[in-house]
């Protein structure tokens, strides 16, 4: 990454004041972010993707059956054919497994690390089409991609969070406006989790790509782990209690009882706070839902046979301790003495790979077992 091409995205801003100043905190609009559309995409395909894909795809109607109708996908041709001629809106994710020119643009945003960033999604909306006004859990990127949207926000810390009743999006009941501006192609707006805004179209080619970020919630993290610990075949052993002392009432849970019972739980914790990264970097590369194959329609092809291609399902990470590399590559951790750790970074740094670099590093023997492993399930192809 450049300086000027970080300088251009963000407004003139480097990478690390962006990250002292906005990341997290408050909004930023930079104009020509792109110099017009990154992303030439028309809206038929992208009803096409929403149609013949597996991507998860929504339809919001503002007046439907009923205020703010959502449809989940995949459709079929009678569903767009009956839409109203405006306020509704098409909204696909996980673009960057369907589309290689939209994947591209994440390369923008490597400033952040790769296990945070969840997915591209692509709106298109007709004329005052909008999904109303929100608030999200997750940073988020907007960029347009054509048309204009006209976006409003509420930088009020105090807003009102009561959401619409009887509605199946979560709609806030009252919005203030603080900022707005009309985005134009090539122009992004960021805004920071937790900040209400609402997006409307100004015409019918108004499309605006997001990108989001991931950020598990703490109960979600408790959950997975607590499930792969349960799995481990050393927290089988059972409470037991030869010779217990004689108790008087039946009903009572004893002190005794209660810290046997309290070890069992808290040591087999502790056993596995030593297996935390490993777990972690195994959970954060798992794939998001089955591995995109043959119905990926706009699937990528080598341009040529010197060159292998990763998938944007497959997600890699690793970390580094003294002699040793961790690498985790869709949730299996694999272990690598530190002169491999040129063909780990090689692997993760690009999505693009030329064959005869792939052949020189295949020479260390577990670079070539992670390959072989990657070509097999697909994510490399
Ligand atoms: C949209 O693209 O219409 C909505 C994006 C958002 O508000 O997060
Ligand atoms: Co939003």
């Amino acid at each position: 990454m450049t300086t000027a091409a970080n300088e251009k995205l963000l407004g003139g801003l480097d990478y690390q004041t962006f990250l002292n100043e906005y990341w997290q905190q408050k909004p930023l609009l930079i104009r020509q972010a792109f110099s017009g559309s990154p992303l030439a995409i028309s809206p038929e395909a992208l009803a096409g993707i929403a149609c013949d894909t597996d991507a998860p795809s929504r339809l919001v109607i503002e007046q439907g059956e009923t205020p703010w109708e959502s449809l989940f996908g995949p459709f079929d041709d009678n569903t767009f054919a009956q839409l109203p001629d405006s306020h509704w809106t098409l909204l696909v994710n996980d673009l960057e497994c369907y589309i290689p020119e939209a994947a591209d643009i994440i390369q923008h945003f490597r400033f952040i690390p790769d296990w945070r960033i969840d997915d591209l999604m692509l709106s298109y909306a007709v004329k005052h089409g909008s999904v109303g006004p929100h608030t999200d859990e997750y940073d988020v990127f907007l960029i347009q991609t054509s048309g204009k949207r006209h976006w409003k926000i509420d930088t009020n810390e105090h807003y009102l969070s009561e959401l619409l009743p009887d509605c199946s999006l979560s709609i806030l009941k009252h919005f203030e406006t603080s900022h707005d501006w009309v985005l134009e192609a090539g122009d992004m707006l960021y805004l920071p989790p937790n900040l209400p805004h609402y997006g409307i179209a100004k015409d019918d080619q108004c499309m605006t790509l997001s990108v989001g970020f991931r950020a598990p919630s703490q109960q979600e993290l408790i959950s997975a782990w607590l499930e792969s610990a349960s799995n481990n075949p050393k927290f089988k052993q059972r409470y037991s209690d030869k010779k217990r002392s004689l108790q008087q009432q039946a009903a009572e849970i004893t002190k005794n009882d209660i810290a046997a019972l309290s070890k069992m739980i808290l040591e087999g914790i502790d056993h596995e706070k030593e297996h935390l990264s490993l777990w972690l970097g195994k959970y954060l590369t798992e794939a998001k839902g089955d591995p995109i194959d043959d119905q990926n329609i706009f699937n990528e092809t080598s341009p040529h046979d010197e060159v292998f291609i990763r998938q944007h399902w497959l997600r890699l990470a690793y970390f580094e301790n003294n002699n040793t590399l961790d690498f985790f590559a869709d949730g299996i951790h694999y272990q690598l003495s530190h002169p491999e750790k040129e063909a780990i970074f090689y692997l993760c740094q690009h999505y693009r790979y030329s064959k005869s670099q792939i052949a020189h590093y295949c020479q260390g023997s577990t670079f070539n077992t992670i390959f072989n492993d990657l070509l097999e399930k697909g994510g490399i192809t």
